[in-house]
């Protein structure tokens, strides 16, 4: 998308940059959502506590619920993630802190960084018609009792595997747990119930040739996307695996990708459309899995989109020169927090509410990807449980780690604080936090 740019002042370039981005979405969300994928499945509970009658559920956003014990214990089978709200109560505590629990990374730890409100801890994800129970770490160890869990992808998935090590670790004594990391592969054991809880690093699921030294110029990346089996030998003998990949895909530029094999390797690439090249990548996954699991020993999940609240397609922002012309084509990185009426915000920076809308749903989650994800899975042969993560994070915008992280190991400074444009993360999530919450929905299914 190149929108023309002629001696027009920045800030009309920006409307203009933004209009693009919005027309933009609005064309592909025409052209994609007739399909039958795009639609809410939802099948209604049948086990019920009481008759409910019909006061009106979806005009209300209230605190409290009345119709709280009108709703159905949780079956998975059943009842829908997808469809609740955010809900303030002060009195849920997270079951760690980052510091009571000692294997959070710096990236996450916001609290610790200096985050000086602390309401984004305090929120629940009700749903509509069901009861999603609580974390109970016993429960999480019990069922993962001589068993590996692990969980593949990217930085958010690390996130969402360090998320559930410190929602159970606290209950496990000090001479009876170890954590191991890995350049790529890290266990946490749980010695007593003989249970490990790992992390593997595959940002695309899918080889390329930024997996273990990271190219920071998503340009010079590469992607083999019909080929899993480097990363696949580890995942072997795994019980239970939970993957993830999107936001890598979403550099705002087509995906260089090779398969089959050329003379001349990665010269032979050819440039595809982020959700064409998504869905060869995530066909060779769905292939290995259909061909290798066992669905007897092992089950499947896939972790979806976790939303960003950047307004910018770039998972580096300081490589996006708002100065440099080279770069502003195809970034609408000035957009602000639009996306959530906030005109004054700058992404995420400085939020500390969730957007309450219903549906709210922003430009950071891709609808083809989604469409991409439920296609797929519908198709294969060895079931997969879609923890669907998308819709209950497109709300918090505020529970991002925004200035309350580091860059290459070091805590932001003061100067990049202050610029949060720049410098503010609204890809990751602070923890404790939303991560928790979709571990709160994969115990549930587990
Ligand atoms: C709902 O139930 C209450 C109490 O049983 C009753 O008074 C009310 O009329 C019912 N409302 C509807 C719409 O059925
Ligand atoms: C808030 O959390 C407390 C403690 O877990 C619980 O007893 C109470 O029902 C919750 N309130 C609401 C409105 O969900
Ligand atoms: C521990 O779990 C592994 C699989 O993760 C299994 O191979 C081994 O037999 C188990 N050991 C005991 C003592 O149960
Ligand atoms: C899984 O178990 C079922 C029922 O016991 C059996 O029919 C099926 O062949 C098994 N599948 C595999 C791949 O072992
Ligand atoms: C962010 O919040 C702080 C503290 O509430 C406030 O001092 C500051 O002005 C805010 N910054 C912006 C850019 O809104
Ligand atoms: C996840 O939920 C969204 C709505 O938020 C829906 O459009 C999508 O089909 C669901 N995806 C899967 C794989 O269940």
């Amino acid at each position: 998308m190149k929108p023309s740019r002629g001696k027009l002042p920045l800030p009309i370039i920006t409307v203009v940059i933004c209009a693009f981005a919005i027309i933009a979405l609005l064309y592909t969300e025409r052209i994609t959502s007739p399909s039958p994928n795009s639609i809410l499945r939802f099948k209604s509970c049948s086990r019920k506590k009481h008759t409910p009658n019909s006061s009106d559920r979806d005009g209300k956003n209230d605190l409290d619920d009345p119709e709280a014990d009108e709703k159905f214990d949780f079956d998975p089978e059943e009842c829908s993630i997808v469809n609740g709200k955010w809900v303030f109560n002060s009195s849920v505590k997270p079951l760690y802190t980052d510091r009571s629990c000692p294997y959070l990374d710096l990236q996450v730890s916001c609290a610790k960084n200096g985050r000086p409100d602390s309401a984004y801890r305090h929120w629940e994800w009700q749903l509509d018609d069901c009861v999603l129970p609580r974390f109970n770490p016993k429960t999480a160890l019990k069922k993962l009792r001589g068993k590996r869990l692990m969980f593949v992808g990217d930085s958010l998935q690390r996130g969402q595997w360090q998320s559930f090590v410190c929602l159970v670790e606290h209950i496990i004594p000090e001479d009876k747990k170890s954590l191991h990391r890995g350049r790529s592969h890290s266990v946490f054991k749980a010695k007593e119930y003989n249970a490990t809880i790992e992390f593997y690093w595959a940002p695309f699921i899918v080889e390329s040739n930024s997996d273990l030294h990271i190219i920071g110029d998503p340009r010079q990346r590469i992607l083999r996307v019909d080929s899993v089996s480097k990363h696949a030998k580890h995942w072997l003998g795994v019980d239970i695996l939970v993957f993830n990949t999107y936001v890598w895909w979403m550099s705002g530029l087509r995906i260089k990708s090779i398969w089959g094999s050329f003379a001349n390797g990665e010269e032979g690439y050819e440039e595809l459309d982020a959700p064409i090249a998504y869905r060869l990548g995530l066909k060779t996954w769905a292939n290995w899995v259909d061909s290798t699991v066992n669905p007897n020993k092992t089950r499947v999940f896939f972790t979806t989109m976790s939303p960003t609240h950047m307004r910018s397609v770039s998972l580096y922002p300081h490589l996006l020169d708002i100065t440099n012309p080279r770069f502003n084509n195809h970034i609408p990185l000035l957009c602000r927090s639009a996306d959530w009426n906030n005109m004054d915000g700058i992404k995420c920076y400085n939020e500390t509410k969730p957007v309450m809308k219903r549906g709210h749903w922003g430009t950071g989650s891709d609808k083809r990807i989604m469409n991409v994800v439920d296609s797929i899975v519908e198709k294969m042969k060895v079931p997969v449980t879609v923890i669907n993560i998308t819709q209950m994070s497109e709300h918090r915008v505020d529970a991002h780690t925004s200035v309350y992280t580091e860059t290459q190991g070091k805590l932001l400074t003061q100067e990049q604080k202050a610029d949060p444009l720049r410098h503010a993360d609204c890809i990751h999530w602070c923890l404790p936090g939303v991560p928790d919450t979709w571990n709160q929905v994969f115990l549930a299914y587990l």
